[in-house]
């Protein structure tokens, strides 16, 4: 398993969204590790529920954000957020139901590794700079 480190390279600019971020990954690792070292399923099920949980408070806060200011791009924005909330409960849904399993371990270690660090460089980088040259200021959760 390959964890992810928040270096600057994955900074939007915003250190709202950063800390923000940094918690979204140290979640996201957490979960890829008990799942890739066999932990107890329970402990397993805990982690991924934090990372669904972390995830469905940090979106809120970008989307609170992107409707507070009318964003041109929330639309598209939304809709990624949401296949990923869609897809992060079946894989809850799949762990309950199957366990561990080469294909949930794979999806976890790289889809989902590539999934968040691609969109905080492209879709959330695209909103943060928007913010900023247009004076929008994202300081509360
Ligand atoms: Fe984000
Ligand atoms: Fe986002």
């Amino acid at each position: 398993m390959k964890p992810i480190i928040w270096t600057e390279s994955l900074s939007v600019g915003i250190d709202l969204i950063d800390e923000q971020h940094k918690t979204w990954i140290s979640h996201y690792n957490k979960a890829a590790e008990t799942l890739t070292t066999h932990h107890h399923p329970e402990q397993i099920i805990k982690t991924l529920e934090f990372l669904v949980d972390y995830t469905g408070t940090h979106f809120a806060t970008e989307e609170k954000h992107m409707k507070a200011n009318n964003y041109p791009h929330m639309a598209e924005h939304f809709s990624r957020h949401q296949e990923l909330r869609e897809t992060l409960s079946n894989l809850v849904t799949d762990f309950e139901e199957e366990g561990t399993t080469d294909d949930l371990s794979d999806y976890i270690n790289t889809f989902l590794n590539n999934w968040l660090i691609e969109h905080i460089k492209t879709i959330d980088t695209k909103f943060a700079s928007w913010a900023k040259e247009n004076g929008v200021s994202i300081v509360d959760a």
